[in-house]
């Protein structure tokens, strides 16, 4: 009996392995294994190499060999740094308005947005949320995601973010892909709040971070911080106590008018997402400081608005990850590739930035360390496009599906 097999040979292998955390990145400097290999022990990755060499070399460990008839490019799975991806009912109502000439916060002040799925969210049981979570994470599973986010923000009192946040971890108990929770309760002021929002965020603070804690629920503290929802300096204070209880911080930064990014610096946040209204100030501030940009062209693309400047963020020096912002809102598609493709035309953004913005970068933009790499050590996560050249696939935009996706060394 033997717990090792070869999965293999491809016609590429990109392990995304040995590429600066910051700055540009050009194709040449993917490494690019022809023929290549993964030997698999259990859900980790042992060895990668030529195909040929690999089973020379494991022989003494008699691995099964796992053999692909096809032409195929591998890649560590994607891992989608940013969702909303619990949540109940559809905003097309939203989408019709906003193309009727009504802006995304002209709707949210009027009492639609996201507060309409607040309503609806609230309106389903925990169980019912975890079955949305699990037909959409399925969606992303077969789109080569093995790694995601997900935010509360749709409860938004303590009882309900317990509620999507307990949804979230009882959907990973059964999802293939990974879950990994953040505490959104700081999305927009809850209308129904009987208490300034001052007063609001102590609460959460107070009563809900400890619950997070004991029932290990979420790591990760996210604010949309914008005049509209959460102003910078109403935020701070709340921050400073995520942070001094040990909290991760990640944000939702500069998506309309900037200010976010500051905060986010600041707070030494392990994210700043979105981006859209960033300039060079920003870009600055965010080149000198280790925070990883988070751009989500979904968003962009459901608002019809413009792309985060991705190119002048990495010309600038910093990282960059992209995300789906999955949601019912703002970024209803939740296709990843298809989308990281688009920004990669209007950004002029190269193969190997958008791929390590999907895998090592998006890894780095959770704290993960290991994922989003082929090599020794990381999880057997990976995918398989039905192509000889990784070019095709940002070439077709996105109707390039991955056609194997492993899952901690399992085919799923
Ligand atoms: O990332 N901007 C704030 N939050 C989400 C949208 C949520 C919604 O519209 O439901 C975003 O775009
Ligand atoms: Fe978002």
């Amino acid at each position: 009996m033997t717990d090792y097999t070869i999965i293999g040979p491809f016609t590429q292998v990109l392990p995304m392995t040995n590429l600066a955390v910051k700055g540009p990145l050009k194709d040449d400097e993917l490494e690019i294994i022809p023929n290549g290999a993964i030997l698999v022990n259990n859900d980790r990755i042992v060895d990668m190499g030529d195909f040929d060499s690999l089973r020379k070399s494991s022989a003494l460990l008699n691995p099964k060999i796992e053999e692909l008839n096809q032409a195929a490019v591998a890649l560590p799975g994607f891992v989608d740094a940013h969702t909303h991806l619990c949540f109940a009912g559809s905003r097309a109502k939203d989408f019709a308005m906003r193309n009727a000439g009504k802006s995304y916060l002209d709707i949210a002040k009027s009492g639609g947005g996201i507060w309409d799925t607040v309503t609806k969210t609230r309106g389903e049981s925990q169980e019912q949320l975890t079955a949305g979570i699990l037909a959409r994470a399925e969606q992303h599973i077969r789109n080569g995601v093995t790694t995601i986010e997900v935010k509360s923000g749709y409860g938004l009192s303590v009882q309900e973010e317990l509620k999507m946040l307990r949804a979230i971890k009882s959907a990973d108990l059964s999802c293939a892909a990974d879950l990994l929770p953040t505490c959104l309760a700081a999305h927009i002021f809850p209308k129904d709040y009987n208490g300034d929002i001052q007063q609001y965020l102590e609460e959460i603070a107070v009563h809900l971070f400890p619950i997070l804690k004991e029932e290990k629920l979420a790591s990760r503290i996210d604010a949309f911080i914008e005049e509209e929802a959460y102003s910078s300096d109403v935020i701070r204070p709340y921050l400073d106590k995520a942070r001094s209880m040990g909290f991760d911080i990640c944000l939702h930064a500069d998506q309309f008018s900037p200010g976010g990014t500051q905060v986010a610096v600041e707070h030494a946040a392990i994210s700043a997402d979105h981006l859209e209204a960033s300039g060079d100030q920003e870009i600055e501030l965010l080149a000198k400081s280790d925070v990883i940009p988070i751009a989500l062209p979904g968003a962009s693309i459901g608002l019809g608005c413009g792309f985060t400047p991705a190119r002048k963020l990495l010309d600038a020096g910093t990282s960059l990850a992209i995300a789906s912002d999955w949601n019912p809102g703002s970024a209803p598609m939740g296709d990843l590739l298809t989308q990281a493709s688009i920004l990669s035309t209007f950004e002029k953004l190269s193969s190997a930035e958008v791929f390590a913005a999907l895998t090592c970068r998006a890894a780095a933009a959770l704290g993960l360390t290991d994922r989003g790499q082929l090599k020794e050590a990381c999880l057997a996560d990976f995918i398989a496009f039905p192509t000889s050249d990784y070019r095709e696939i940002l070439y077709h935009q996105g109707q390039l599906k991955p056609t194997q996706v492993w899952k901690k060394g399992m085919l799923i």
